[in-house]
């Protein structure tokens, strides 16, 4: 029985590894999430103790799901009950459901923000802007009564349409393409910004590592954003790796777009930070911080009209493939474990995903006094994902990797039956085993209370 399951989407497994998964990985939560929690937590900091989290645990994590996924051959929830039949294992796969219900709902929101800003490129609205009038401009529309969330509804609907119409393997070829071209304009963005009258400071505030102006919780941010912008801790690139062909090299892929990711995001920083200083913006002034930031960018370079439209354009197609992977985690399991069609199980969880994300975008309008401990609901949604949901997910995941699945079973899945040499097997086990769960769980602790390190 475990190998009858008709309904997987046969051609997903087909499509290059890289490609999907990098696809997943590199989105907002490079160009839009790490500079503004980067700025939030100091800079150069946070930037260090991030990379370390992505070195050391995150590349692991990312290992351990596709181990769980392709030896599965299971959504994020089948995947635990196949693996370990008649134990709990499986709630960490419902966890993975909620998980990417609460990250799709304000993913949408801010994925609907770029696509305006392709408008506003387009209609050249920042031309002789200064940095206030950009920044009111930004406040006015996302508090705007429906224009976030007719752009949110249109996002929505197009990663559906992407998961309904099983074309991922056509857009895996176009951001073959498009995404190098994205890493190009980041670094020619990189380039003027650096180059901008006070950018220095902007720099000594991304790689300058002054440990002081960390906050409480600082490097429980830093892990979930490790975790947020490698696409793992919820199932999704479990749910992709039961689609990554058997003789494909998982360890060597992991490494590759963890490493790729996160070169993109410190791009990302070279481009942000210079310029929030040179333009005199607030570096800790949060989600808005990028578009804020980038039009008066794009208004003082050459050929700035043409840049912003297209890098506007290709962050929606980052944003695309990210939230397909999202979406594809609730269409999987709804299709195999709930025994729904696929278009239905699209139409229902593009539904509700898009309900939920209209609370998140109409919190920063009409919804701004609900809020929770001083959250909105949009932060919230992005503080329970980060924070809490996909570390603990990571931790359940290194946890089941290391613990309850047999460590033949792991060194075959990535030694591809001992038809690859891995030679850096042992390391990984080692951290998965006891290195990352640790370290997990006291970063956790310690955020809670529990432990005064
Ligand atoms: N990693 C993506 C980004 O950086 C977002 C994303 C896609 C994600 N799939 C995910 C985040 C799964 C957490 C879990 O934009």
């Amino acid at each position: 029985m475990s190998n009858t399951i008709p309904k997987r989407d046969h051609f997903s497994s087909k499509f290059g590894v890289i490609a999907a998964v990098a696809g997943s990985a590199v989105g907002l939560g490079n160009i839009w999430r790490f500079p503004y929690v980067a700025g939030e937590n100091g800079g150069g900091a946070f930037l260090l103790i991030y990379l370390a989290f992505i070195a050391l645990i995150g590349v692991s994590v990312m290992l351990s799901e596709f181990v769980i996924g392709r030896s599965a051959q299971r959504n994020a929830l089948g995947s635990f009950k196949k693996l370990a039949p008649g134990t709990p294992w499986f709630l960490v796969g419902s966890m993975g459901i909620v998980a990417a219900f609460v990250i799709l709902s304000f993913y949408s929101t801010v994925a609907g923000w770029t696509m305006e800003y392709v408008v506003s490129s387009l209609l050249n609205r920042f031309q002789e802007k200064d940095p206030s009038q950009v920044n009111q401009m930004f406040e006015q529309f996302i508090a705007h009564s429906w224009r976030p969330v007719f752009w949110q509804i249109l996002f929505m609907f197009l990663t559906g349409w992407i998961v309904w119409a099983g074309v991922k393997k056509g857009i895996e070829r176009y951001t073959k393409l498009l995404m190098p071209l994205l890493l190009f304009i980041i670094i020619i963005l990189g380039i003027r910004s650096v180059t901008l009258p006070g950018a220095m400071e902007g720099l000594h505030f991304l790689f300058y590592p002054d440990f002081s102006q960390l906050t409480g919780n600082s490097i429980l941010q830093a892990l979930g954003q490790a975790f947020f912008s490698l696409s793992v801790g919820m199932g999704a690139l479990i749910t992709y790796g039961s689609y990554i062909r058997k003789s494909e090299n998982l360890g060597t892929s992991a490494f590759q777009i963890s490493f790729a990711d996160a070169i993109i995001a410190i791009l990302a920083g070279v481009a942000i930070f210079p310029a929030v200083f040179a333009f005199g913006i607030e570096p800790g002034s949060g989600p808005g911080l990028v578009f804020v930031t980038l039009p008066n960018i794009f208004g003082q370079m050459p050929g700035g009209y043409f840049f912003g439209i297209l890098f506007f354009i290709l962050l929606t197609v980052a944003a695309l493939t990210s939230s397909i992977s999202v979406l594809e985690v609730v269409v999987a399991y709804m299709s195999e474990e709930l025994n729904l069609s696929r278009h239905k199980a699209t139409l229902l969880a593009t539904g509700a995903i898009t309900l939920l994300g209209l609370l998140c975008t109409i919190s920063w309008g009409m919804g701004k006094e609900w809020t929770l401990m001083e959250m909105t609901v949009f932060d919230m949604m992005d503080s329970l994902s980060a924070n809490i949901l996909l570390p603990l997910g990571g931790l359940l995941i290194v946890i089941f990797t290391g613990w309850t699945l047999k460590s033949q079973v792991v060194k075959q899945e990535i030694s591809n039956n001992g038809a690859l040499k891995a030679p850096l097997f042992q390391i990984y086990y080692f951290i998965v085993k006891f290195i990352a769960p640790l370290a997990i769980a006291i970063v956790f602790l310690d955020n809670i209370g529990l432990l005064n390190v």
